[in-house]
């Protein structure tokens, strides 16, 4: 699968609804949405009540990446806010199968996270339980990081595990993702791609996830 997530912490914050109507227009699959505590991460960026806002123009699903710790707490809040994807990170909670189980519960798809320095193979026991891995190209808290060379390897251990174990998880990259890195990421092995910056950024952001996806 080659779906685009770009990411909404690169959007204008004063004209979100602009940016928004634009990725309805576009070809991307989900909206990317970056939730960061300022304890998981160095950085703080919003929180529920942005989420909400966002789900009442997107036309696409929300895929809400929780960068804070004790992210079970909160999984209802984002799920009624309009999350339809949560991830969580590997490294913010003990208790990964119950909190699996917690997200499906409230009738949404459930993810995984792991930092760019910890392996694929710690969700070997988990990975039939899960809809998504997020791989983090870059160590989370900002937008606009290089990407991480190392991960295409970890993208292709993880491509191997799910078709060792005749499962069905998606495999989502996150971080310095951008035109000139996006074929190879998806050659080996990756489903879907979150970008920021390369998007925004961009002149034309239409364009740029149109050749992403294409690419
Ligand atoms: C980083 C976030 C990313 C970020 C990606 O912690 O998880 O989703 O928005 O931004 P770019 O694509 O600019 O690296
Ligand atoms: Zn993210």
């Amino acid at each position: 699968m080659k779906l685009i997530a770009p990411s909404l912490l690169s959007a204008d914050f004063l004209n979100l609804e602009h940016d928004i109507e634009m990725l309805n227009r576009s070809e991307a699959d989900w909206l990317h949405c970056d939730v960061m505590d300022g304890r998981f991460v160095p950085n703080i960026s919003f929180g529920i009540p942005v989420v909400q806002a966002i789900k009442k123009k997107a036309q696409k699903p929300l895929d809400v990446h929780l960068m804070i710790v004790e992210p079970e707490k909160y999984f209802e809040a984002f799920a009624k806010a309009g999350a339809d994807i949560i991830t969580f990170h590997y490294e913010a909670c003990t208790h990964i199968h119950r909190a699996v189980q917690q997200i499906k519960a409230l009738g949404i798809h459930a993810g995984v996270v792991l930092n760019p320095h910890t392996p694929v193979a710690v969700l070997e026991d988990i990975l039939g339980d899960l809809d998504v891995v997020l791989l983090m190209s870059v160590n989370p808290g900002f937008g606009g990081q290089k990407f991480i060379e190392r991960t295409y390897e970890k993208v292709r251990k993880l491509r191997s595990m799910i078709a060792a174990q005749n499962t069905t998880a998606l495999i989502e990259v996150d971080g310095g993702v951008n035109t000139k890195n996006a074929k190879a990421l998806f050659e080996a092995g990756a489903d879907v791609l979150v970008a920021g910056n390369a998007v925004f950024k961009s002149e034309d952001p239409m364009e740029t996830i149109s050749l992403m996806k294409n690419s």
